[in-house]
């Protein structure tokens, strides 16, 4: 029995078979893991997650009672769930990526999708039955007054069923996406959104990164179940239960951070990139290949500077790096193609035999990006939308030349971070351009002065913080009617 738990489709560690039949573990990905593996080297919990793959499945099914020591990895135990391929499939890649993560980046073509038919249904099953394997394995191993913290846009049903059987649990949810709102919430079917809104309030606690997405979420519980709202204490009550929303934003630990990147391996990239640069000017962006992320918006942005100002031909390099995301999806498989597509013709445009103005990196390649926020003078974060944000964090901490941050208002780190970046619409190409050009032509002084006010907001709530304030939020509930 643990007295915390946390939940989250993906987990700490994930297996493969080498060729002798062994299985080898090693660090999950993706950002929310980064995080929260940082902080369970001190704090003991149960951290629960899905098998991802065949050698997970094996890993969790030798484990003794199901518990795996996620031992070189942080300390504590770790749970994978087993759960069939088939519905596992339709709950992540069909309902969680494609339509929960699309309607919350508002990403739909709505002339041409979502389409919610027969088959949506069935997708729409499985995310239950995904979600129901959830609550039932936190049900199992939480003690009688445990603290279970579930992560993100996969689990938005688990609070409700958990607290269904249950109810003595204190239960926190946290949203690291951005939350829609309900004009375009609203494009799912009434009964699913009210089945995610429910769902989430059926949590003590909902969390969310900025008060934007707080706010919107509260929006949509009053605009689509007619619960009661109260802005001013950000609480919500619906069907006799109060759940408190909290804004807990999220930054990056800065020492952790700096100490990595004067490894060894990165040194090396950092030599090679200098190699390559010389003493040109150096625009990065650090992307996985996601739709959100508007990496071909970045680059037509980049064109039209390289048009628009002719002075900086030769004297400016941009790294972007464009990692792999996703591709069972085809949305993502065209997107990738379209991301080298803009990339090519930047390339036969402007290239000469001594210039190369762009250099494009998709594989997954976290030391050398980490040679690259060394190096920038410039750093170009442009999301569509975009729950926080880590890399605009990233940079300016790592930055050794002082980088000037280009930001999208629609990133969530915009809240913390506007005053001292140059803001941009994502959607204005030429305006991000002209920002590119401002970046580079700023005074190297104030771009010191910005990148280092910068750094330091980036990095006053690491990890840990936000991990105690989510325990904290569910220690100081007790006064609400539950
Ligand atoms: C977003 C989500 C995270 C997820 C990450 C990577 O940042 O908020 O929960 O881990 O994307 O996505 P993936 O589908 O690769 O797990």
């Amino acid at each position: 029995m643990s007295a915390i738990l946390v939940a989250s489709n993906r987990g700490p560690v994930s297996f493969s078979l080498s060729e002798g039949g062994d299985l080898t573990m090693r660090r999950g990905g993706g950002g929310l893991v980064s995080g929260l593996a940082s902080v369970a080297a001190d704090t003991d919990f149960l951290w629960v997650c899905a098998a991802l793959s065949e050698a997970d499945r094996d890993a969790a099914a030798q484990a003794p009672g199901g518990r795996l020591d996620r031992a070189g990895h942080g300390t504590g135990p770790v749970r994978m769930l087993d759960i069939p391929a088939a519905t596992f499939h339709r709950a992540y890649n069909a309902v969680a990526n494609s339509t929960l993560w699309f309607v919350n980046h508002l990403l739909y073509d709505t002339p041409n999708s979502p389409n919610f038919g027969m088959r949506f249904r069935r997708e729409w099953e499985s995310y239950r039955a995904y979600n129901r394997a959830f609550a039932e394995a936190l049900a199992k191993d939480a003690a009688a007054d445990a603290r279970v913290l579930v992560q993100d846009y996969h689990l938005t049903l688990v609070p409700g069923m958990l607290r269904a059987v249950r109810p003595g649990l204190r239960v926190a949810h946290f949203s690291h996406t951005p939350w829609a709102p309900p004009e375009y919430f609203s494009l799912l079917p009434d009964d699913v959104s009210a089945e995610i809104l429910t769902g989430i309030l059926g949590a003590d606690h909902a969390g969310f990164l900025t008060a934007r997405w707080a706010g919107a979420f509260m929006d949509c519980c009053e605009a689509l179940l007619g619960a009661e709202v109260d802005r001013a204490s950000r609480t919500v009550t619906h069907e006799g239960r109060t759940t408190r929303i909290g804004v807990h934003s999220l930054g990056v630990d800065g020492e952790a951070m700096r100490a990595r990147a004067r490894e060894a391996d990165v040194e090396a990239h950092l030599r090679a990139l200098r190699d390559k640069v010389g003493d040109r000017r150096l625009i990065v962006r650090i992307d996985r290949t996601e739709l959100s992320k508007n990496i071909v918006r970045g680059l037509l942005a980049y064109q039209e500077f390289l048009t628009a100002h002719p002075e900086w031909h030769g004297r400016v390099v941009h790294v972007a790096f464009a990692y792999p995301s996703r591709h069972d999806l085809p949305e993502y498989r065209e997107y990738t193609a379209a991301v080298q597509r803009c990339a090519k013709e930047i390339e036969d445009e402007f290239a000469t035999e001594d210039w190369d103005p762009l250099i494009l990196n998709v594989h997954d390649d976290y030391p050398r990006s980490l040679a690259a926020y060394r190096l920038a003078d410039v750093l170009l974060v442009n999301p569509i939308r975009d729950g926080m944000n880590l890399v605009a964090k990233e940079g300016p901490v790592l930055s050794e030349r002082g980088c000037a941050l280009v930001l999208s208002r629609e990133a969530g780190a915009a809240d913390e971070l506007a005053r001292d970046s140059l803001l941009v619409n994502p959607y204005d190409v030429s305006g991000t351009a002209e920002a590119l050009h401002a970046a580079l032509a700023m005074p190297a002084e104030e771009r010191e002065f910005r990148c280092r006010k910068l750094a330091v907001a980036a990095t006053a709530l690491p990890p840990r913080r936000w991990f105690a304030d989510q325990l904290a939020a569910l220690d100081a509930l007790s006064p609400l009617p539950r």
